[in-house]
């Protein structure tokens, strides 16, 4: 028992021991160091702290001007807010001077050459971002405790990291190709020329190794410019600052693959609606579902952009132009469905159209311009023979023949002499004489008006009678007539629809390709 408990007290014990050993042998080290109250750097910040007034300007004669160096390191662009023209960025900032009213002797100080020192202890330049639009920052430098190096000969140096806020003047013209120029412009709030020089270390600023990337903009170099500017406030008093240009470049490809090549896409589909074939009865409907997908893609385009009326971007006018196209073609889809039907209203095609589609237009496309008509297979791809090809005139007026779409719809049969087209006239029954009888009936007993014993009735009058047949005979020519209309409008319309889609591939490839270039050829 009792060596249990011993075994059990003896790991307390001597993690006491240890304890105890080590803790006196820290606090003996901080705090009894022999020779800790006279260390060469205390003695001269208790110097420094007790002579120096951080309100006093470091200059022995009060006439001269402070000389502040600025630097930047650029680290990088951390969000480009287009919307809001705001420029988020991460630059490190630094600034040299000389402070006139610190100097030591090394050699008294145990060669102590240089001394980190505490912020609020020496005076600071009140160096303020002017184009800042963090709130919280409020654009003011010295408000960062960073510490400040001095050397013995009384040059400070001063260095920040800042994650800066800018407005930015955003040029949407070039979009998304652009590139843009922000500035960072830095100056002293309340001391002018003559207390307070601004001067630029160099001409290029330069950019961190460890820099941050960013997926949208590249950077391509930072200029830095010196100004002097006077304000309203005192008109005598000139004020120095230093702008840091930040020279931007976007990078593209998003705005390419999500948004031009889409829309190229979709706006190609449309014009492929020239393709579709009439009878199809979409077509319409096809290019206005394109229009509409266009206007989505649109909104997404005026949403990444600034809402500005200074410029078009490219990526605007690319989308306008588009939509105008579509909607053109839209017209063009029409138009052409115009001439499909034309047969069906007035006189049809114009002689002149007639000819201008078939004797320019249709042999310059490669549309086979041969006629099938009713009465006989009639080749004509030439223009000649077009016109040789006299249309039978018709002793039957138009409106005697009912429904014209059977024609269609019947077409083959027609071109067989059989009229079996004839689904709903009674009179037509009779111009089978070649058919059988029986067929006929067969026929017209699914019509369910008409009993079987009646039409066998009606079948021996029609056949008998010799004026139906005439006039049959006479419906039979404004068939072949209609016909005839019906196979050349369906002929002039693939050819306006050909007409049209080169046309508007053409245009549409044109328009894409000089809007999308125009960027490049404004840079040159
Ligand atoms: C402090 O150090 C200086 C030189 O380093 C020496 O002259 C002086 O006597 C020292 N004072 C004390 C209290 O140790
Ligand atoms: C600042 O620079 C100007 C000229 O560049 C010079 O005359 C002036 O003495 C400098 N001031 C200080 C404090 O060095
Ligand atoms: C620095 O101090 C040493 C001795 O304390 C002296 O010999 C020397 O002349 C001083 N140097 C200057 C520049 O005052
Ligand atoms: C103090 O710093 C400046 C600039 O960094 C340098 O030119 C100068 O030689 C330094 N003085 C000493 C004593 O190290
Ligand atoms: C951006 O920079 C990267 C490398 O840093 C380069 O590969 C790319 O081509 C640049 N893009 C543009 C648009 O300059």
């Amino acid at each position: 028992m009792a060596i249990a408990m011993a075994r059990r007290k003896f790991p307390t014990f001597a993690l006491f021991t240890i304890g105890l050993v080590l803790s006196s042998d820290v606090s003996f080290r901080g705090f009894f160091v022999e020779g800790a109250v006279n260390v060469s750097e205390k003695r001269l910040i208790q110097q420094i702290a007790k002579n120096i007034n951080p309100n006093v300007r470091p200059v022995l004669n009060p006439s001269e001007a402070v000389n502040i160096t600025l630097d930047i390191t650029f680290h990088g662009v951390i969000e480009m807010a287009e919307k809001y023209q705001i420029l988020t960025s991460s630059v490190w900032v630094r600034q040299r001077w000389i402070n006139q009213l610190i100097r030591w002797n090394t050699s008294e100080y145990g060669g102590l050459e240089e001394i980190s020192i505490d912020s609020s202890l020496l005076w600071l330049p009140d160096i303020v971002l002017y184009n800042n639009v963090f709130e919280e920052f409020g654009g003011r430098m010295d408000n960062v405790k960073t510490r400040i190096r001095v050397n013995s000969t009384g040059h400070c140096y001063w260095a920040a990291p800042f994650i800066f806020k800018t407005s930015c003047h955003f040029n949407v013209r070039d979009f998304p190709f652009d590139e843009q120029q922000c500035k960072l412009k830095f100056g002293s709030w309340n001391l002018h020329k003559g207390l307070l020089d601004l001067v630029p270390k160099r001409n290029l600023a330069p950019v961190a190794k460890e820099k941050v990337e960013n997926g949208e903009w590249n950077l391509t170099s930072i200029q830095i410019k010196r100004s002097e500017d006077e304000y309203a406030c005192c008109p005598d008093e000139k004020y120095t600052d230093v702008t840091f240009y930040i020279n931007l470049k976007r990078r593209s490809l998003f705005y390419t693959y999500n948004l031009i090549i889409p829309n190229f896409l979709i706006a190609l589909l449309a014009f492929f609606s020239f393709y579709i074939p009439v009878e199809c009865g979409e077509r319409i409907s096809f290019v206005i579902t394109v229009l509409l997908s266009m206007t989505v893609f649109l909104l997404l385009v005026a949403e990444s952009i600034p809402p500005t009326s200074e410029a078009v971007p490219v990526i605007g006018m690319y989308y306008t132009c588009s939509i105008i196209e579509v909607a053109l073609a839209l017209v063009a889809t029409g138009i052409s469905l115009k001439v499909y039907y034309s047969y069906l209203y007035g006189k049809g095609l114009s002689p002149r159209l007639r000819r201008f589609l078939f004797c320019r237009l249709g042999p310059l496309l490669w549309v086979d311009t041969e006629i099938v008509s009713g009465a006989k297979l009639a080749k004509n791809k030439s223009c000649l023979l077009f016109k040789c090809l006299k249309r039978p005139k018709s002793s039957v007026p138009r409106d005697s023949v009912i429904s014209m779409y059977n024609v269609i719809e019947n077409k083959a049969n027609l071109l067989n002499g059989v009229a079996t087209t004839a689904k709903n006239e009674a009179n037509l029954l009779a111009v089978d004489a070649q058919t059988s009888a029986e067929t006929d009936i067969t026929l017209l007993e699914t019509q369910n008006s008409l009993s079987g014993q009646e039409i066998r009735q009606r079948v021996k009058k029609t056949s008998t009678a010799p004026e139906p047949q005439h006039a049959v005979s006479s419906t039979l020519k404004g068939y072949k007539d209609t016909d005839f209309h019906a196979t050349e409008s369906r002929i002039a319309a693939a050819i306006v629809d050909r007409a049209f889609m080169v046309l508007f591939i053409l245009v549409f490839f044109a328009s894409t390709l000089i809007i999308l270039l125009l960027p490049f050829i404004r840079k040159g």
